[in-house]
């Protein structure tokens, strides 16, 4: 008999899933909404793995009830999602899709950093809304990008890659990590404390994981470290940020602009304090969103998956810290 396995998204083209059915007994959630809980609950339960989101919670109760569950295969690269200790204990691997989103979501920063930092959402607005008048020279006046510092918070596979683009734009690169990357010290970026990024930098990008160390790393404390004309971008996780002290530092020019691809909660409601503010940029969690990323990433997740429910190891798979 075939293993089953869950798919909770209908991935963007049929090729995955036809090469799963092949090796699996497919239960694929055709709706276009995110799984309902009870339906993951009650499915699980026969599942040999499952192929899930980041917006399933795959926590103890999902564990408990998917007694014959052998992998949990995320379709992205982070996996705060996941109860990795749980996993780990029960001897359930956990997948997830690293590499292919980098340049992606390292593009995505910079277009929220670019766009955030020189006013875009004012200027389209302006156009919009038929108040383009004659050219002024005081208009939508912003500060610049070329010639700056750059703060990446997190200098993993994508931070590196944010804090490379910076090249053609003549600036100098401050990073956190746990220790210094030798790549990076090379490549001329620094290594440095949070607070003396946050201090020295026009624009502070967070790219690090969501865990129990970096749940509100940028609260009120680290606002007001920031310079008064700084940029935030994330493009990590939205708890990575206090929403209510981002809030409040946006609101009362503690710190200049911010562009979010994240935030807390997600998605965000429209009526939100964040959602209305001129010098705040948002999008929908779309770091990763282009065709050829997200076909990459069905098919890694489709291939951890395949490894797991066969008792191989699985290609890109997490280990508990
Ligand atoms: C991820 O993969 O973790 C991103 O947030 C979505 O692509």
């Amino acid at each position: 008999m075939k293993p089953t396995v869950i798919v909770t998204r209908k991935l963007l083209t049929p090729e995955p899933i036809e090469r799963l059915a092949e090796r699996a007994s497919v239960r694929l959630w055709e709706e276009d909404r995110k799984i309902d809980r009870d339906a993951l609950l009650d499915w699980i339960a026969d599942a040999d793995g499952v192929l899930s989101m980041l917006t399933d919670s795959i926590d103890t109760a999902v564990l408990d009830a998917g007694a014959s569950l052998k992998v949990v295969s995320n379709m992205a690269v982070g996996v705060d999602n996941i109860d990795l200790v749980t996993c780990a204990d029960r001897g359930v691997k956990v997948g997830h899709t690293p590499d292919v989103l980098t340049d992606t979501t390292a593009d995505t920063a910079w277009m929220l950093l670019m766009a955030a930092s020189r006013r875009m959402l004012e200027g389209i607005d302006t156009v919009r809304e038929g108040r383009w008048g004659p050219w002024d020279p005081t208009e939508l006046l912003a500060h610049d990008v070329s010639g700056t510092t750059l703060g990446v918070v997190g200098l993993g596979r994508i931070g590196l890659a944010i804090a490379k683009r910076s090249a053609g734009f003549g600036m100098d690169v401050r990073y956190t990590a746990r220790s210094a990357r030798p790549d990076a010290e090379a490549a001329g970026f620094r290594h440095v404390p949070l607070h003396e990024l946050l201090s020295e930098s026009d624009h502070v990008v967070v790219a690090v994981d969501l865990n129990d160390q970096t749940r509100g790393l940028i609260g009120a404390a680290e606002f007001a470290a920031m310079k008064p004309t700084a940029n935030l971008v994330n493009v990590a996780r939205g708890p990575v940020v206090d929403t209510d002290a981002l809030v409040e530092a946006l609101a009362t020019g503690s710190i200049r602009c911010a562009g979010l691809d994240v935030t807390d909660p997600e998605p965000l409601p429209a009526d939100h304090p964040l959602a209305s503010l001129p010098n705040c940029l948002i999008i929908p969690h779309m770091g990763s969103s282009t065709w050829r990323t997200r076909t990459a990433m069905a098919n890694i997740a489709v291939d951890n998956l395949i490894a797991g429910i066969t008792d191989k190891p699985l290609p890109h798979q997490i280990t508990v810290p």
